[in-house]
């Protein structure tokens, strides 16, 4: 790898400020016995008390490196714009350890599904390792190399094996008896069981997983959620969203072959009006269709959008809950996932979960009556005072996050069986009569 002038001095006055930030947290771990030193998210922001006092004291810390970092890559057009991770139980306060990242991580791709994969931002966008957003802690995303060169097998750290495009397990066996320890096979993929080929026949060969599943060892997941900044919080747009509205469920549908999902939007038709779009619009009566790019135009007359997803599975929320929380200012009603997974995965506030109601009708009765009440109708535009909708993270970011967040990445892993991690643990089906019950079947 060449190094580069300007990203050895950045990395220095990162390394300078990084301990700075550790020495001032150390400073203030003196008053607050709690805190282990060592811990660089020990951040004044989790103390509960004298929050505002810390707060202060961290801010102008990261406004420091905001000049700093504005001065060090004055080409730089894109604005400095730190994400910040929102702690949850899903996820927790982390140990940032940057040195569990060996010197250099050679990814090798050894199948994919042939899309084409942003592994990285234009520019080595930034990626924040820092779960309470106040350290802004960078990993170093340059220590990654992706190759597709089959040849590099044996200096390989991570080899991507695509599930759909899986070797026979002859070839597999084969490839692993000339592995080195350290290498670690990840298995990816980023639809549900129902649709992959069972794993049942490789045990024992993978280290790692990197799909939507929050269990995975590396993250998948289809988007994710930052808290906005005081600046941000600011700016955020109010108002009445459901001036101009003209029109009140609409559906974009492609795959005709999820039954129950398509039963359940008939029996919405029975008391709300739902358009339904796109390919399978002629099994809801009306066939209207939308092309992709005029998406959010079709939908922006609605209140509401039907964000169903194909199979109820594991923490399967797909684009279609991510993708139109927008300027089309419409409110998802979500079907999909297990039960607590928009909960834990979703943005508080921004959805209606079927689950949460008995019957189809009382689902339709509560869209109606939100249609006649704005005041309700707005309260679900609130989170948009308080988060923002993540940028995505690319590929290389999360692999560098699991590095450093995950203690067991710097231990052997061996998955004994794929199809326990895949196929039960992802539960697909195992929630469906909820829904059914709700169709009184
Ligand atoms: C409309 O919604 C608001 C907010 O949820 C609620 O306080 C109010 O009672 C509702 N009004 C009616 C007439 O139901
Ligand atoms: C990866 O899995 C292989 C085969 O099960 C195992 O021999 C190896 O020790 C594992 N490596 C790591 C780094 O976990």
């Amino acid at each position: 790898m060449r190094l580069h002038p300007r990203r050895c001095i950045r990395n220095f006055a990162l390394v300078i400020m990084f301990l700075f930030g550790t020495f001032t947290v150390t400073k203030w771990s003196g008053r607050f016995m709690k805190m282990p030193a060592k811990l660089i998210t020990q951040e004044p922001s989790l103390v509960e008390s004298n929050a505002a006092d810390l707060g202060h004291a961290a801010v102008s810390l990261t406004a420091d490196k905001h000049a700093l970092s504005r001065n060090l890559d004055s080409t730089a057009t894109k604005q400095y714009r730190p994400k910040q991770l929102v702690s949850s139980p899903n996820n927790p306060r982390v140990e940032i350890k940057l040195d569990r990242l060996p010197s250099r991580v050679l990814v090798l791709v050894y199948t994919f599904n042939g899309n084409e994969v942003k592994w990285v931002g234009e520019n080595r966008e930034e990626c924040n390792l820092d779960t309470t957003g106040e350290t802004f802690v960078q990993c170093p995303l340059e220590r990654f190399e992706v190759t597709y060169d089959k040849q590099r097998f044996s200096e390989s750290n991570l080899v991507v094996f695509h599930s759909n495009n899986m070797p026979d397990k002859g070839q597999l066996v084969s490839l692993s008896k000339s592995r080195p320890a350290s290498q670690r096979w990840v298995y990816h993929t980023m639809e549900s069981p129902r649709v992959t080929p069972d794993p049942g026949s490789l045990g024992e060969l993978f280290n790692a997983t990197w799909t939507y599943r929050s269990d995975s060892d590396f993250s998948a997941a289809y988007a994710t959620y930052v808290a906005l900044r005081p600046e941000q919080k600011a700016e955020a747009v109010t108002g009445d969203f459901a001036e101009g509205k003209t029109k009140l469920v609409a559906w974009m549908v492609s795959n005709c072959g999820s039954q129950l999902r398509i039963d359940f939007v008939r029996r919405m038709q029975k008391y709300i009006d739902v358009d339904a779009y796109g390919r399978c619009s002629h099994l809801l009566g009306k066939k209207l269709s939308c092309s992709k790019s005029q998406e959010r135009r079709c939908l922006k007359p609605y209140k509401f959008y039907l964000s169903f997803e194909n199979a109820l599975c594991k923490d399967y929320i797909t684009e279609k809950y991510w993708e139109h929380l927008g300027e089309e200012n419409i409110v998802p009603v979500v079907m999909g996932g297990l039960e607590g997974d928009y909960k834990a995965l979703g943005i508080p506030g921004s959805y209606i979960d079927v689950r949460n109601f008995k019957s189809v009708k009382e689902l339709t009765d509560y869209l109606h009556y939100l249609d006649r009440n704005s005041t309700a109708f707005n309260e679900y535009f609130k989170w948009r005072q308080k988060y923002q909708k993540s940028p995505y993270h690319y590929p290389l970011c999360n692999f560098c996050r699991s590095y450093v967040l995950k203690p067991e990445m710097s231990r052997t892993k061996i998955y004994h069986s794929l199809s326990d991690f895949w196929v039960e643990k992802g539960k697909c089906g195992q929630e469906d009569q909820v829904i059914r019950r709700m169709l009184g079947q």
